[in-house]
């Protein structure tokens, strides 16, 4: 399983180098197939890798990368930067960039490619909307997302071993409505279904659950064979809480 926090716009300074020092010394993301990848706001990179660097088992990354490797592209930063400080992973699509960065799977597709090329891991959020739910669309819209972006990657050649997918529906993102056990496990398996084509011989795609994850429904949802781990905003910002989130994903 693979649980991975998005601390996306929190934390100050030293809030987040608490957090970071009390998940250094947490021994559950030390556990033998357990990965915790920490998707980090750009600045604090340097300390994740004071803290973490030098064969710690907690990943890191950046909640953004953008698509080309150097330029004046003004409050951008680039794959190797984030490797630069240890980085491993990056976000890519997540709703909140494509809401408030108006990013679309056009966009996002070329950044998976350049961090793909550069040496990182990307992971792809994908998921509807509430309207889109309710229209029945939820599917055709995931699907789409998926498709688009698989087939890119394959046409640029890069790896799609190197992606992991977050399945995040949109109106579950840090509202506490959560998807339902029967529409994550379906989503799930759609998704796993239509990239299963592209990575034929290789061990899959994991694919994240997103929106709401916590305490009182983790168990639940990490019980799932469809699931392989989980994306987590609110509930990833207290170390301790967020270790115990690691901790239930163990037990599977
Ligand atoms: P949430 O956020 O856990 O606060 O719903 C998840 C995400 O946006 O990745």
């Amino acid at each position: 399983m693979i649980i991975a926090a998005n601390w996306k716009m929190n934390l100050n300074k030293q809030q987040a180098e608490t957090h970071l020092r009390l998940t250094a010394q947490h021994p559950v993301h030390a556990i033998k197939n357990h990965q915790t990848i920490l998707f980090l706001p750009a600045c604090y990179l340097p300390l994740a890798e004071d803290i973490f660097g030098g064969g710690h088992d907690v990943m890191w990354g950046a909640q953004d990368c953008h698509h080309h490797d150097s330029g004046a592209f003004t409050g951008n930063i680039s794959a190797e930067m984030i490797l630069g400080f240890g980085g491993g992973w990056a976000l890519a699509g997540h709703s909140e960039r494509r809401q408030y960065h108006f990013e679309e799977d056009g966009l996002i597709a070329q950044k998976i490619i350049q961090g793909l090329k550069s040496g990182l891991k990307m992971m792809l959020c994908v998921g509807e909307s509430e309207q889109e739910r309710n229209d029945g669309k939820h599917f055709d819209i995931v699907g789409a997302q998926v498709k688009k972006i698989c087939d890119a990657v394959k046409k640029a050649e890069c790896n799609l071993f190197d992606i992991a997918i977050a399945y995040e529906p949109v109106w579950a993102i840090g509202t506490g409505k959560v998807a339902t056990i029967a529409q994550i496990d379906e989503m799930h398996r759609m998704i796993q279904n239509s990239v299963a084509p592209h990575v034929e011989g290789e061990a899959g795609v994991p694919v994240l659950y997103g929106g709401s994850v916590n305490l009182d429904n983790a168990a639940e949802i990490f019980a799932l064979p469809s699931v392989n781990g989980a994306l987590v905003g609110g509930a990833s910002l207290d170390a301790e809480k967020f270790a115990q989130l690691c901790a239930i994903a163990v037990q599977k």
